[in-house]
Parts: structure tokens; sequence; C-alpha cells
């Protein structure tokens, strides 16, 4: 089973080729499935019909569902949603606002991941293949195994033991509303979901995620910085597509500024995300619209269909390895980049906006936008190990590590220490 996640700035590309790769997965012969998770469906529109919040079938082996978040959100998240409500409201709260209160952040996401999770566990399917522009705070809260739990035992600060307990008591006393056995069920269910999708999406050999971009300045440098955070949380990314093109037999003199403009962004798509492979795809004469169109999209992106498992087969692992690792030592950070067949030159930094790194070896390049926690840090030095060069940053003797405070979502603090005053 493989997982294929497209991610990139709206507007670039995502969801024609998300499609085009569903079309070419299922021409091979795999039952595929292609969901989107934006809110703004746009799936239809690539296959020129109507989709929908049902799955429907497309082609031979080719399925396809535009997920409603609100409908998803009540399957996975209704019955705590409801109590989370019920308890708001004895507090006091106006019955809209309790509601829109008991919507926790990041539960809409979430919801349409877990659609994707329970699909990929029902084994009807060889590839799925996901339309979507997660934000970074779902997949930081996907990347680490136990995350899912941590965030669920702070939303929910009771123990079962203790409101077992203290149930009879509290009863005596006050008419709050206690979390009732069918609610803990419902939570440890959510729970075990959120490790298993965790697992699903963190598992290179499964999962791949995929930048889209186009060669303009300001997409490269968002998708830059989604990639470095992927590499950051420990995903799998194995392939770029770089989309919309100017092909080379363009000859129009008004286009040749914007051409030799996106030779130049094409060179900075390379330093920014060499080793991976990096599709280029032309612009096409028109929308990139039905399945004859879409098959031509992936022509363009994969080269022409051969056999299952062969050239042209969109679930082979294009990279496998780590592009970007980040760890930590004793006293640094280390940054450690993978290096190709480059003369061990002297290494040239240069940082040249605040967070963003320059590397030169000889005429070799490389950039890197930094995440927030290295941006902030001087580089001690840089070394090579083995075929990786490692840069490391000084953490200083008083590293401030993050205080649980500043991790826990307010608004559920809140919650809690108004629920401790009553
Ligand atoms: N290479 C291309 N050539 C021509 N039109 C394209 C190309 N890629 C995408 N489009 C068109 O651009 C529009 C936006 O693409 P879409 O895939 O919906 O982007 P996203 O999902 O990232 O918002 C659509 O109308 C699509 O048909
Ligand atoms: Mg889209």
């Amino acid at each position: 089973m493989r997982i294929l996640l497209y991610t990139g700035k709206g507007g670039v590309g995502k969801t024609s080729v998300s499609a085009a790769t569903a079309v070419r997965c299922a021409e091979l012969g795999y039952r595929t499935a292609v969901l989107s998770t934006d809110p703004a469906h746009s799936l239809g529109d690539s296959f020129d019909r109507r989709i929908g919040s049902n799955m429907v079938e497309l082609a031979p082996n080719l399925w396809g569902q535009e997920i409603d978040l609100l409908s998803q959100m009540d399957q996975y998240w209704g019955t705590v949603q409801g109590y989370l409500n019920a308890l708001f409201m004895w507090q006091g709260m106006d019955s809209l606002v309790a509601e829109e209160t008991a919507v926790l952040p990041g539960m809409e996401e979430l919801s349409s991941l877990m659609q994707i999770t329970s699909l990929a566990e029902s084994g009807r399917f060889d590839v799925i293949i996901i339309d979507a522009a997660p934000t970074g705070s779902t997949l930081q809260l996907l990347s680490f195994p136990d995350i899912a739990r941590w965030y669920i035992e702070k939303i929910f600060p009771f123990q079962r033991k203790t409101i077992q307990l203290a149930r009879p008591m509290v009863k005596r006393m006050t008419d709050m509303p206690l979390p009732s056995d069918e609610i803990f069920d419902s939570i440890e269910e959510l729970v075990s979901f959120l490790e298993r999708m965790s697992r699903l999406l963190s598992d290179g050999t499964q999962s791949s995620m995929r930048v889209v971009l186009n060669p303009e300045k300001m997409v490269i440098k968002e998708a830059q910085r989604a990639y470095t955070y992927l590499n950051l949380y420990g995903y799998s990314v194995d392939a770029v597509i770089c989309n919309r093109v100017f092909p080379r037999s363009l000859s129009d003199q008004y286009f040749d500024i914007w051409k030799s403009a996106q030779a130049s962004n094409l060179e900075f798509v390379h330093e920014c995300f060499q080793p991976l492979p990096i599709f280029e795809v032309p612009l096409f004469e028109q929308e990139v619209m039905g399945i004859s169109m879409l098959g031509q999209m992936a022509n363009a992106i994969f080269g022409p269909a051969t056999t299952r498992g062969g050239d042209g087969d969109p679930t082979q692992h294009f990279y496998i390895g780590k592009p970007q690792q980040i760890f930590r030592n004793e006293r640094h950070y280390v940054l450690s980049l993978p290096l190709p067949l480059v003369e061990r030159d002297e290494v040239q930094l240069h940082r040249s906006v605040f967070d963003e790194l320059v590397i030169r070896i000889g005429n070799w390049k490389r950039n890197v936008a930094l995440p927030i926690g290295l941006a902030k840090l001087d580089i001690a030095g840089a070394k090579y190990v083995g075929d990786r060069l490692n840069i490391y940053f000084d953490t200083g003797d008083a590293l401030p590590e993050i205080s649980e405070e500043e991790l826990k979502p307010t608004r559920w603090e809140a919650l809690k220490s108004r629920f401790r005053r009553n």
C-alpha cells in the first residue's frame, strides 16, 4: 500500500498533479483512490465531473472523493465534542459559543486524515493519493507517535478512575456533567486512531510526501520552508513537482523576460531541493481538465507509462534517505546534509536573510531555510562526516528548553482552571 501526499501553496497545481498521478496509477492497474481534503474542493473540476463527499468510481480502478470535513468531524469527534459542549454550557457559556469552543484546534484537518487512515486500513486500495495542504501544526501533531495521547490528555485532564471514584460525591454537590464511560471509550478510540495515523504517515516505506511548486520566488520560498519542517518532523519527501514551466519552444518576445526569470528560479529550485528529483511540468495551452489532459500531465511528470514498478510508475520511491537531518548532540544542534560528489573544498556559509543558510563548496551551492529554533543560533562550524556535511549550531550552555506551559493549547488551560475553580 502506498500513500502519496501532495502539498504546496494554493493554486500551484496540487489538485491537477494529484489527479494526474491517480489516472496513471489506475492505468497501471493499481486500485487507486484520490481524495481531496481542501474545503474548497476542485477535484471534480480536474476530472470535469461532479465528485462530492461519497466515494465515486471515475474510471476503471479509479475512485475519488471530496472529503466533507464537517461530517467527518462529527463522526470521529462527535461524542467528545458533545460532552465538552454540555460542560461549557453548564459553566454558563452561551450555547452557540459553547458549540464553537468545543471544536478543538486542528480537529477538522485531523478528521480528514482519519478518514484516510480508515481507508488505508480497509485494504480496498493499493494507492491512496491525497490532495492536501496540511498545515504545519497538524503535521507536527502527527509526527511523534505519542503526541496524540499527550494532546488528548491535555485536553481531557480527567482520569477515568478518578471520575469513577468521585462521581457519587460530586453528584451530591453539583450538577456538573461528568464524562461517562462512553466518553472515555470514545477518547481511547480517538487516541488509538491518531496513533495509528501518525505511524502510517511517518512510515516512509508506505507514505511519501511530494512538494508541488511553480518556478516563482515567493512560491519556492514557501515550499522550501514547508520542506524544512517536513524533514524536521521526520516525514519522507521523495520528489518535487515544478509545475507551469514555460515550454522551450515558446518564442515570444514579450515572454523572453519571463522565461529568463524562470530559468534563474529553476536554478534556485535545484539549490533548495537537491538531492530530491525535480520533475518539471510545462505550462499547457489550456487548463488541465478531464482524464485525457490528466494523462498528458502524468506523461510530463513521470514519463510514459510502462509497467508496474517500472519507469513511469508514480508509486516508486523517487528518493530514499534523509535529505536534511537535524539532531542535537551535547553542545550543538547539528544540521546534516548529504553531499553529492563535490570536491571537498573549503565550506563557505552565508546567512542571506536571518533564517536562510547558503552553503557553498566550490561551485556547488545549497540553500536551506532554517527552522526558527536554529535561525536564532550562531554557527560554530562545519565538518565533513562520511558522505554528509554537518553544520553545528551553538546552543550556548543554557539552552532554553521549551516549557510545558508554552506548549499547552491555551484555550484548554483556561478550561481546566475554570473547571478546578468550580
Ligand atoms: N501545467 C499546467 N498548465 C496549464 N494549466 C494548469 C497547469 N497546472 C494547473 N493548471 C490549472 O491551474 C488551475 C489551478 O490548478 P489546481 O491544480 O487546482 O491548483 P491547486 O490545487 O494547487 O490549488 C486549474 O485551473 C488547473 O487546470
Ligand atoms: Mg486544489
